[in-house]
């Protein structure tokens, strides 16, 4: 079972290379890491695993991040409206977005970064994705195209950079931390008001 000090730091070269295509039909092995992310972020929902097994929550954590370079990465979180994602994600490629940009209001952040940030990071508000899907019930993959709006279009593209050496932070203008484009708008919460006043995880 992973917790929060398998999952490599901010420092770690590993986080800043490029992973490779997933050979399909996926291995055993790579099932594992699959199941091994799913575990991780369905574990930050259970306050107690959080406290007894030290998980620090998150709605996406990529296989780079446990020192496996391949294109797999894992959502599970819910997106402005209260409505749950989960998707296993394999060999994604954002085939189009939108103009329009977003932002979370209090910030993005990420497992591997174990440090305060400041500013916002301004994404494409809609993309579009081809992968394939893995299903934790079934255990089986499947292509889609996945059609992403809003906090789980920014969870996504979070998730991707981490599978091509990216970290939320190089997107961080330290000039103007807290600019604004015109295009851009932030992220509302219906449901919840506290998730708009904490950092994503991811
Ligand atoms: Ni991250």
């Amino acid at each position: 079972m992973l917790t929060y000090k398998d999952i490599i730091k901010e420092n770690d070269p590993n986080l800043r290379k490029n992973s490779k295509d997933v050979v399909l039909p996926l291995s055993e092995e790579d099932k594992t890491v699959m199941n091994e992310l799913h575990e991780y972020l369905l574990n930050g929902y259970d306050i107690v695993a959080c406290e007894q097994y030290d998980i620090r929550p998150g709605v996406g954590i990529a296989a780079p991040q446990i020192s496996v370079l391949k294109k797999m990465f894992c959502i599970l979180g819910f997106d402005e409206t209260g409505q749950l994602h989960q998707y296993g994600v394999i060999n994604p490629k954002i085939i189009s977005h939108s103009e329009e940009l977003t932002y979370i209001e209090a910030g993005e952040g990420c497992l591997s970064v174990d440090r305060d940030t400041q500013g916002y990071v301004h994404r494409p508000k809609r993309i579009t994705a081809r992968c394939y899907l893995y299903d934790f019930d079934t255990l089986e993959v499947k292509e889609a195209t996945l059609r992403l709006r809003g906090y789980m279009a920014i969870v996504f593209q979070h998730e991707h950079d981490h599978l091509h050496g990216k970290l939320f932070v190089d997107h961080l203008n330290p000039e103007a931390p807290f600019y604004v484009p015109e295009n851009s708008t932030p992220i509302r919460f219906k449901m919840n008001d506290e998730q708009e006043n904490t950092k994503t995880n991811v």
